[in-house]
């Protein structure tokens, strides 16, 4: 698919045509992935950042949220909940805590690779190289990192460097598969700024990146962040903002699958923010191929709240599973099993 069709479609707003574009991606996902829905275990593992990114409620300057670090206990114990419940792998997150030290990650991860036969994916932040060397050898699989848009000057003005240090999220994943891990990345759909030219470009680079997993999501404010207090001002030109809908997510799932027809795809918690009752289905039915069912315990989870009104904040790690479940097979899917890696076509 060229630039331009990706273009034409995202502009796309006919719904007879569109069907087109769901038909298209689920038999890309049918024949590339096929028919198996991978679950993995999301364990938030603290709520401390670093960072000030202008759209996440977990910024270091939010004085509004309690702050949490889970032990090594607490996180073995959702660990042991995910091998019950069959899930292949579990997906460790948090802020960018450098509270969580170098050794005591690699320990854990070492723990969870004797203990389980699952996949260890982390999503940590920009951690220094020695973190990413460390962690792959004691096991860690996966590592996940949203590069959030491709247009520079807008990442600039949403993601701030730390003093001194440019952040360079390309040279990281670029890293991460040198060192073997399968790299995760994604975007936000509708941040304000983001044009339908620079979303083009960010499926576009999806594709160049050759990613082993891509997660993409809504947008969504936050009344306690500086992107979420942002008058209309901010948009870009009439025309060219991306708006932060439902729609515009189904169109970039589905062109994601058509662009990278083997990577892992989830159907994601800031979508089934947008709709409760369908999103995750309708994710999963127009490209989509995996879902995060939350592990973390209800206590820590309220205060993980890089957005309002997260889907499924109250349920339990039980009601999730069971709800994943049904969800996958109300549409003839299957629920996977075993790891659920990146399968590569052979040439
Ligand atoms: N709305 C939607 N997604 C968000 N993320 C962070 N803040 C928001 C928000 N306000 C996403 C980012 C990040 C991922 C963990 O959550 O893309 O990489
Ligand atoms: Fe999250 Fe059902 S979709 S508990």
């Amino acid at each position: 698919m060229t630039r331009d069709e990706i273009l034409y479609w995202l502009k796309e707003e006919d719904e007879q045509r569109l069907k087109e574009l769901w038909r298209q991606a689920d038999t890309v996902r049918h024949e590339n992935v096929g028919d198996e829905v991978h679950l993995r275990g999301l364990i938030e593992i603290s709520n401390y950042c670093v960072r000030e990114c202008g759209y996440c409620g977990i910024r270091v300057d939010n004085k509004e949220i309690g702050r949490y670090r889970m032990t090594e206990d607490e996180i073995m114990e959702c660990v042991h909940e995910a091998v019950q419940y069959g899930y292949g792998a579990v997906v460790l997150q948090s802020g960018e805590d450098y509270g969580i030290k170098t050794r005591w990650l690699a320990d854990l991860v070492r723990k969870i690779k004797s203990e389980t036969e699952m996949a260890v994916t982390l999503s940590l932040g920009e951690r220094p190289d020695e973190d990413l060397v460390a962690w792959r050898e004691a096991g860690a699989n996966r590592y996940l990192l949203r590069f959030e848009t491709s247009d520079r000057e807008l990442y600039e003005r949403i993601h701030p460097s730390l003093p001194g240090k440019r952040s360079d999220r390309f040279a990281i994943l670029r890293r991460l598969k040198e060192l073997g891990y399968e790299a995760g990345s994604g975007v936000m759909i509708g941040i304000p700024g983001q044009t339908y030219a620079s979303l083009t470009q960010d499926i576009d680079t999806f594709r160049e990146l050759d990613l082993d997993m891509i997660g993409v999501g809504p947008y969504i404010p936050h009344p306690s962040t500086p992107l979420g207090q942002l008058n209309d001002e901010q948009l870009a030109p009439d025309g060219e903002q991306v708006p932060n809908t439902e729609a515009m997510t189904y169109k970039v799932i589905a062109l994601t699958r058509i662009v990278c027809p083997e990577a892992n795809i989830p159907s994601t918690t800031a979508l089934a923010t947008l709709n409760l009752a369908a999103g995750r289905e309708l994710g999963l039915s127009r490209g989509a191929n995996i879902v995060m069912p939350n592990l973390t315990p209800p206590k820590y989870r309220v205060m993980y709240e890089i957005y309002p009104a997260k889907a499924c904040i109250s349920e339990t790690a039980n009601d999730c599973r069971y709800c994943m479940h049904r969800r996958i097979l109300s549409i003839g899917r299957e629920v996977g099993s075993g790891q659920g890696g990146r399968r590569k076509r052979q040439n």
